[in-house]
């Protein structure tokens, strides 16, 4: 198992952004720290949200989805914000065990620029982010509905066949089905989660 890391302290270099990799004409990829959000930057988020999850129900947004993310994955294509997705970090423990959980969020590609690789290359890039963090493994709340949780399958993720427990915002114990993992630093916590027959508790606030 992974130590805890201060890493996220770290300052940005000269800019709130660091570019990460260059996908020519489709889109930049730059990891942006929480703390370093342009309020432009909040703006793009905020549009490519709207027009990407216009059937998810806000309510349940503010209820549920309420756990904070360190960072952010943005994919810009020129000025435009294309792709988003958020990053996290818990330490947690599960049957008596002690990890760092990672999560990642709210992943979203405009629609003018899916199926060109934007949402695998932004994950990736998290998943590294993710390591450097020391998180033991990461997680992400898919909707089952839709056919575009394969991207996360695609990359690895997998689906856990137990329904997993959070607390949401009013303290109200909530279940879900549609929670992919992968291992990060630790195959084995990795693997023990998934192999129990008990209940993963997420915590305060789901992603
Ligand atoms: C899901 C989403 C982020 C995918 O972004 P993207 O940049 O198009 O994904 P990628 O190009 O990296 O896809 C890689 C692979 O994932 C799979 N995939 C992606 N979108 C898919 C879809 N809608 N249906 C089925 N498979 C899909 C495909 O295998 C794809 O490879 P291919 O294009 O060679 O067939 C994007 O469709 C989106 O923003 N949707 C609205 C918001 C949303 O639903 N978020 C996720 C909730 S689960």
């Amino acid at each position: 198992m992974c130590e805890a890391s201060d890493q996220r302290k770290r300052a940005i270099t000269t800019s709130n952004m660091v570019n990460h990799n260059n996908m020519a004409d489709v889109a930049k990829i730059f990891l942006v720290y929480e703390n370093s959000l342009s309020e432009k930057q909040k703006h793009g988020i905020d549009e490519l949200q709207k027009q990407c999850f216009r059937d998810v129900d806000p309510r349940e947004v503010d209820e549920c989805f309420y756990a904070e993310s360190f960072a952010r994955i943005l994919a810009y294509h020129g000025k435009e914000i294309i792709g988003h997705l958020r990053l996290f970090r818990r330490n947690t423990d599960f049957d008596a065990k002690s990890f760092v959980l990672g999560g990642v969020g709210g992943v979203c590609v405009a629609k003018h620029k899916r199926r060109k690789g934007v949402a695998t290359k932004m994950i990736k890039r998290g998943l590294k982010i993710l390591k450097q963090e020391k998180c033991d493994v990461a997680c992400l709340n898919a909707d089952l509905s839709k056919s575009a949780y394969k991207v996360y399958e695609k990359i690895g993720f997998q689906l856990m066949s137990r329904a997993i427990s959070f607390e949401d915002v009013n303290g109200k114990l909530r279940y879900d089905n549609g929670t992919m993992f992968i291992p990060v630093c630790s195959k084995e916590i990795y693997e023990y989660i998934m192999n129990s027959g008990k209940t993963f508790h997420y915590g305060k606030g789901y992603w």
